[in-house]
């Protein structure tokens, strides 16, 4: 678990998107940089693999997992508290995970267009829920939002 006794250098890094191409980059970095990581992800199983590969290639243990699902408003309510009672602040948040939309239009369980839910919804909820902790790191806080056309061209969308 990360304490506020870290070294000033180290920061807490959330990285949403792990177990995805461009997000397993991002992760790699961080970690072989020494900083801890948290890792809100859909699959458990899924993430304890990435998780498990990062710690063995980079040798930093302070990579930590926890269950989110960006496409419900409740979960991610449920991410922002365990993320709260669980680590001091929050350096640096990156929303990098993302949903590749489909020909055919899906929802999500809040009644929400699935791009729009979680390409853009879900990375402003996280913004939002996590100020409280981002202040804590300030004034060094930074947010950080992966994007691509999906989450700018949603008049595309059917
Ligand atoms: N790849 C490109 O060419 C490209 C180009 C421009 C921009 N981008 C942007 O770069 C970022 C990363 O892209 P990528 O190519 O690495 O994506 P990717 O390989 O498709 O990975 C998507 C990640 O998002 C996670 N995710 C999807 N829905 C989720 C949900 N409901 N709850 C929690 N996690 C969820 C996936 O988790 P699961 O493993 O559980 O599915 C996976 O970790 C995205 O923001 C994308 O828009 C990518």
């Amino acid at each position: 678990m990360a304490t506020s006794s870290s070294s000033a250098s180290t920061k807490i890094i959330l990285l949403t998107g792990v177990t995805g191409q461009i997000g397993g980059a991002i992760g790699r970095l961080i970690a072989t940089q020494g900083h801890t990581l948290i890792l809100p992800v859909r699959d458990i199983q899924r993430g304890k693999n990435v998780q498990q590969a990062l710690i063995a290639e980079t040798g930093n243990s302070n990579i930590y997992l926890e269950q989110v699902d960006l496409a419900s408003y409740k979960s991610i309510r449920k991410f922002v508290q365990t993320f709260e009672s669980k680590y001091p602040k929050l350096d640096v948040l990156i929303n990098n995970a993302a949903y590749t939309p489909s020909a055919k239009k899906t929802l999500t369980v809040d009644n929400l267009e699935s791009n729009f839910a979680i390409n853009i919804f879900s990375y402003y909820l996280l913004m939002q829920g996590l100020r409280s902790s981002l202040k804590k790191a300030s004034p060094q806080a930074r947010i950080v939002n992966v994007a691509s056309n999906y989450a700018g061209h949603l008049g595309k969308c059917e």
